[in-house]
């Protein structure tokens, strides 16, 4: 897709979290009590998890990754791809695994918890696209960049690790006029604490949420229902405001 003529002026950051992906069928962290056949979220997506029990967790990841197949992109993650054609200036940073944003049209994603396409390998932390059928089965994958080929990570980011490009989130940040969450918590730092950086700066805060999460008090305007639905209507009029 290419950028409009007519672009808009001002700075927008938009964070998404998992409840934009919740309307095409990919589960919530915490809607639907965060367990995973009866483990919780955090006793699989821990560095000691892996190294306990890294069988539990790569068939948790194998499952997440072989249902990116599955899964297509909703109206939600249309209408921000659309969002940042209109705009000079527009950052996605999601905390998102899955590649819904980039099936939409959405270009320089900034995945701050990793993603699930990508594995990485635990001598060189480079990481590989490995998506094939024979990467998506229940034995452990090596890497192709060792000359003794390493045992293969999911390329997340896991509780107690830090998150991705967080210099450049923080850049964008401190520069934004309108900084917009869809779909996330605020449970999980340091994503849940971002909108305090956009409000300190002074820029106009945008929640558009199932539920109320965590941080709502820190939002100057809210927008409470499914993503997939407010937020291709939210896109006509801030296509007006910006
Ligand atoms: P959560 O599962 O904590 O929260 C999802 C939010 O989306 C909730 O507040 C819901 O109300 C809302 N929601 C559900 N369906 C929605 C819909 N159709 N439209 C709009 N909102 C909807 O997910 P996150 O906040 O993204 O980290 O969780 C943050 C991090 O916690 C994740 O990235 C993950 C997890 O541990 C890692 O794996 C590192």
């Amino acid at each position: 897709m290419e950028k409009t003529e007519h672009m808009l002026s001002k700075r927008v950051v938009v964070l998404t979290g998992a409840g934009i992906s919740a309307e095409s069928g990919v589960r919530t962290f915490r809607d639907n009590d965060g367990l995973w056949e009866n483990h919780r979220i955090e006793d699989v997506a821990t560095p000691e998890a892996w190294r306990a029990d890294p069988e539990l967790v790569w068939q948790f990841y194998q499952a997440r990754r072989k249902q990116l197949l599955e899964v297509e992109p909703n109206p939600a993650h249309f209408a921000l791809a659309e969002l940042e054609l209109s705009l000079e200036h527009f950052t996605l940073i999601t905390q998102n695994v899955d590649d819904l944003h980039e099936r939409a049209g959405s270009s320089n994603v900034i995945h701050m918890h990793g993603r699930l396409n990508t594995l990485r390998c635990e001598q060189t932390n480079r990481n590989e696209i490995r998506m094939s059928e024979d990467d998506l089965q229940n034995e452990f994958l090596s890497c192709t960049c060792c000359s003794e080929p390493s045992r293969l990570r999911p390329d997340i980011v896991w509780f107690g690790e830090t998150p991705m490009e967080m210099p450049t989130i923080y850049a964008a940040l401190e520069k934004c006029e309108v900084f917009i969450v869809v779909g996330s918590s605020g449970h999980v730092y340091p994503a849940a604490g971002m909108v305090n950086i956009a409000k300190m700066i002074g820029a106009k805060t945008i929640l558009v949420n199932l539920d109320e999460p965590l941080n709502a008090y820190d939002f100057d305007e809210i927008h409470y229902g499914k993503a997939g639905e407010l937020l291709p209507r939210l896109l006509q009029t801030w296509m007006k405001e910006f």
